[in-house]
């Protein structure tokens, strides 16, 4: 692996540096732009449900007069937990109820890969494979999703169960390597771990989030190796004149 990393980073040199004011090639799994399919086009109707328009109104309630569009990506989330995806007819319903143009909700929508432009299984695994997740073995945990599952990342399963992502970091990097499944992380896992999780979720369990390797959270694995003393107490470290 560490030979096939050195050898795109050769590529790279040997492609030219590329200049600073460009950016690099975007590879992600998800939809950056819409062609209307039969499962996702604007003549099919969308409406938030009597609960969720309760929700909407609270939510806009936050916002003043003449800043509603700071509400956006809340409700884009509402549209897209109701739906299990986001369809552009959802985006549409979005830039009506806050009276602005479908674009300015299409920038959003497609810019956040939070949100889902394509159907989705109802299990959304998200493996975070950058350096620090790398480094601790997130090749084997992706693997291990789409070895057990039978997709490949980006893909669904048949049953509408199961899709898998590659994303990059989420912010956990302490209890690396770590996995997403819709809004609960499972963390410090194993290729062990990742099969028996997905297992659970097959057999219609719940497993248990947060960390695999014993941690209550992300203190030290062993004892702690800073802020061990006794606290000096209030005004410790103010120099005498103060
Ligand atoms: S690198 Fe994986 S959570 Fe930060």
């Amino acid at each position: 692996m560490i030979a096939n990393r050195a050898a795109a980073g050769l590529r790279v040199l040997k492609d030219g540096i590329r200049c600073i004011s460009t950016s690099g090639v975007k590879r992600s799994d998800n939809l950056f732009v819409h062609r209307d399919t039969p499962e996702d086009n604007p003549d099919i109707p969308f409406e938030f449900t009597p609960e969720n328009k309760k929700r909407v109104e609270a939510i806009l309630s936050i916002y003043p007069e003449g800043h509603k569009r700071g509400a956006m990506i809340p409700l884009l989330d509402l549209a897209q937990r109701q739906y299990g995806w986001l369809p552009i007819s959802a985006m549409h319903k979005v830039a009506e109820i806050l009276d602005l143009p479908n674009m300015r909700v299409y920038e959003v929508a497609t810019f956040y890969t939070m949100f889902m432009r394509k159907p989705t299984g109802t299990y959304h695994i998200q493996v975070c494979t950058t350096t620090p997740c790398w480094l601790r073995g997130s090749d084997e945990v992706l693997n291990t999703c789409k070895k057990q599952l039978g997709i490949g990342v980006g893909e669904t399963t048949k049953d509408r169960k199961f899709t898998i992502s590659e994303v990059e970091c989420l912010g956990a990097c302490v209890n690396a390597p770590m996995m997403a499944i819709n809004d609960d992380y499972y963390e410090d896992l194993t290729a062990k771990d990742t099969e028996n999780i997905i297992q659970q979720l097959k057999d219609g369990k719940v497993p248990k989030p947060g960390p695999y390797n014993g941690r209550f959270t992300s203190e030290p694995k062993g004892n702690p190796t800073s802020l061990t003393e006794e606290p000096k107490g209030p005004g410790f470290g103010i120099q005498p004149g103060l």
